[in-house]
């Protein structure tokens, strides 16, 4: 086979979006961004000052939404209804709301199969909490990446430095710690390794050697 699909999914800030890029950059593929699109959904209902606990509400908004992500050097842009939100979907407000429009169904249902749609044709790398369960359930490679929360606390942290954003690195850990449990608890598609995907602790490895460990599984799958 020759453009396989591969599914990179882990707990908050593990560093998915950053190895997910570099691997796709490597084999010409598309990545793809699912927690963007979550974000996307949330930071326009924050807008709309819609209930984050309506679900028939969230599930009309986002009946009327069209998401796109966009190829841009360096990384990816997303669209939301045809405007540039790639900054406004990271904002604390939105980061700290997302996993509660995220564990509605029909939210899940309706962003699941625009995923589904974007990786008809494989050659994508997709990163999220659920797709090596859900989204892509018969995707070639697997891989879950974890990392210790104190560790994943302390890289945002420095991101954030880099950025020149306020942060906080208690406030970090302890915002990180409530959504991986929000998501882990959820009933649908809640984080959780796939039986068949390759763990992949990242703890004391530097991003290269991550990548270079996904690069090895796609190998042996070509
Ligand atoms: O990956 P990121 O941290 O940007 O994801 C933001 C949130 O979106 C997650 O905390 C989770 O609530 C939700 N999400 C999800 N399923 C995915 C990707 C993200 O529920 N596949």
């Amino acid at each position: 086979k020759d453009k396989l699909s591969i599914a990179i999914d882990g707990p908050a800030a593990a560093g998915k979006s950053t190895v997910a890029k570099r691997v796709a950059e490597n084999l010409s593929y598309i990545y793809i961004d699912t927690g963007a699109m979550y974000r996307a959904v949330t930071y326009k209902a924050i807008l709309r000052q819609a209930n984050l606990e309506n679900e028939n509400e969230l599930s009309q908004i986002l009946a009327e939404t069209k998401i796109e992500l966009i190829p841009e050097k360096g990384g990816q842009a997303i669209y939301l209804d045809g405007k540039n939100v790639t900054n406004e979907i990271r904002t604390p407000d939105v980061t700290n709301s997302v996993s509660i429009v995220a564990r509605h169904p029909l939210v899940r249902n309706d962003l699941t199969k625009r995923q589904q749609s974007f990786a008809a044709n494989g050659g994508v790398v997709m990163d999220g909490r659920d797709i090596g369960t859900h989204v892509l359930p018969h995707a070639e490679v697997k891989v879950f990446l974890l990392a210790s929360v104190e560790e994943r606390a302390k890289r945002r942290h420095a991101e954030n430095l880099i950025k020149g954003y306020p942060s906080d690195l208690k406030k970090l850990q302890e915002e990180i710690e409530q959504r991986d449990k929000l998501d882990s608890e959820r009933e649908i598609a809640p984080l959780k390794k796939a039986e068949d995907a390759i763990e992949i602790d990242t703890t004391a490895l530097e991003i290269e050697q991550v990548v270079e460990k996904i690069m090895e599984l796609v190998k042996e799958r070509v």
